[in-house]
Formats: C-alpha cells, sequence, structure tokens
C-alpha cells in the first residue's frame, strides 16, 4: 500500500504527498473551493471525494486513449496516486463553446457561440498577476515552454476534447471547456497533471442548459455539491455514498 511521506505542497485545493517512490507523489482532494484568485473561499463537505472520483475516470478515460496523464492509481476516496511532475506555470484552455473569459476579451462574439472548431488558449498560472492571456510569443519571451512543448500541449488539449466531448454528449452534458495543466515527468515526458472535474469545466446539461459546474459558485447560483454529486453519479455511473 502506497502511503503519503511528507506534504510538498498545498495548493488552494489540494495537498500534495512524497511517497518512497521518487517519482510518485500522492495527491490528496479536499473540500476546499475558491474563486476570484482565491479571494473568495469555502468548505464544501464532501466536495473532496466527489473531484477524486471524477477526476479518476476522467483521467482513465484519457489513459485508455493514449494520452499520457500522470495517472497511476486511486488508493483512497480522496487520494490519488500520480506521477510526479515537473509543472509549466500554465493553465491551457480548450473551449467548444463561447463564454466566460472568452466574450470578456472578445466581446463581438455572442455567449453560447458554438465555436466552428475548438480553440486552445494559454495562460498564465499566477493569481498575484491574475492569471494573465499568453500568447505563443509571450510564452517564448518568458522562457516558460518550448515552441514543440507548445505544440505538444495544443494536440494533447485537442486529444483529449476528442475522448470527453463525446463521453459527456452521450449522458447529456454539453463540455463547454475545460482546463488543463501539463509537466514533465522524471523521463522528460509531457504529460496532463492536476486535477479534470467541475473546478476546472464548464459543464451544461444539454437538455436544460443548467449549470453543472464550478460557475455555480462563481456566480452564487446555489447548490454547488448537489451538481457535483449529479455529475458525479452521471459520470461515473455509480450513486454517490458519501
Ligand atoms: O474563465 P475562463 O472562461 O477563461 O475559463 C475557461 C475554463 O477554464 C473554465 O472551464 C474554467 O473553469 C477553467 N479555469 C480553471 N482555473 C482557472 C481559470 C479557468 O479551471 N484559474
Amino acid at each position: 500500500m502506497k502511503k503519503p511521506l511528507k506534504e510538498v505542497s498545498r495548493g488552494k485545493t489540494k495537498q500534495v504527498y512524497s511517497t518512497e517512490d521518487p517519482t510518485q507523489v500522492i495527491l490528496e482532494f479536499s473540500d476546499r473551493i475558491t474563486a476570484g484568485d482565491g479571494k473568495k473561499r469555502d468548505e464544501l463537505p464532501n466536495k473532496g471525494v466527489l473531484n477524486c472520483g471524477i477526476s479518476t475516470k476522467l483521467l482513465q478515460l484519457l489513459e485508455q486513449t493514449d494520452i499520457p496523464t500522470h495517472y497511476i492509481e486511486t488508493i483512497g476516496k480522496d487520494k490519488m496516486l500520480v506521477r510526479k511532475l515537473e509543472m509549466l506555470p500554465l493553465e491551457v484552455v480548450l473551449r467548444n463553446i463561447a463564454t466566460g473569459s472568452l466574450i470578456k476579451r472578445l466581446q463581438m462574439i455572442k455567449e453560447k457561440t458554438v465555436l466552428k472548431r475548438p480553440i486552445v488558449e494559454f495562460f498564465l498560472k499566477n493569481d498575484e498577476y491574475h492569471d494573465p492571456f499568453l500568447s505563443e510569443e509571450y510564452i517564448a519571451l518568458l522562457e516558460i515552454a518550448t515552441p514543440e512543448e507548445i505544440e505538444e500541449m495544443i494536440r494533447l488539449a485537442k486529444k483529449a476534447n476528442d475522448v470527453l466531448l463525446p463521453f459527456f454528449k452521450k449522458i447529456g452534458i454539453d463540455l463547454v471547456d475545460f482546463k488543463l495543466e501539463f509537466g514533465g515527468d522524471t523521463a522528460g515526458i509531457l504529460r496532463i497533471g492536476d486535477e479534470i472535474n467541475p473546478d476546472s469545466m464548464r459543464l451544461w446539461d444539454t437538455a436544460t442548459g443548467r449549470i453543472l459546474d464550478k460557475d455555480r459558485y462563481r456566480k452564487d447560483l446555489g447548490q454547488v455539491i448537489e451538481h457535483y454529486i449529479e455529475v458525479y453519479e452521471r459520470v461515473t455511473g455509480k450513486k454517490f455514498e458519501g
């Protein structure tokens, strides 16, 4: 049994622990939820377990399609054994439908417009500077990633979308957009890291348009955890037992 040894870092919603194997770490999903660069924060009981379960299913789907991720094994209701990655300070966003920061930046695009083809955008992962949008040239200027790494992140984000979009469609959910984070493993292979769940994606119920993701928290729509439970049950096909 893999055991957490020492806490090596603590993010806004997850803790990372070292293990006896220097190439592997344990991610622990907490009940914390934050928005607005961490200014708004709360604890929602069960969120950690729900997000661990949803991330498990989605990362397994990607791995099964030969998309390299950090996922190894889920070792507890809220814990995942993953490959240790050297993370790039980037948030890579793939969009299928226009909303959120895209329609603020490009005001000529109407909310809910279905994009003719998915687009990939990069943001600096930095709360102090409010996660600014980065062009590929900016990424090179800041020496965050090489052109080859940028190309690979775009390819993997699109490939992930090719798996996730039809998966969600089958369970009656529109995958509006999602955020990925990437890092190099100890062998230098670029992999999808972090988590994939309603904290990092926009999910709309196809039949009703109901928002099922973290926008319920950001926009004070209420019943956040009830909707995460619904996503868990639709994604995993299992009843949530807590
Ligand atoms: O705010 P924006 O429209 O750029 O968000 C695009 C996608 O990235 C959404 O699914 C959002 O949940 C996700 N995101 C995230 N973490 C951030 C910013 C955005 O997971 N810091």
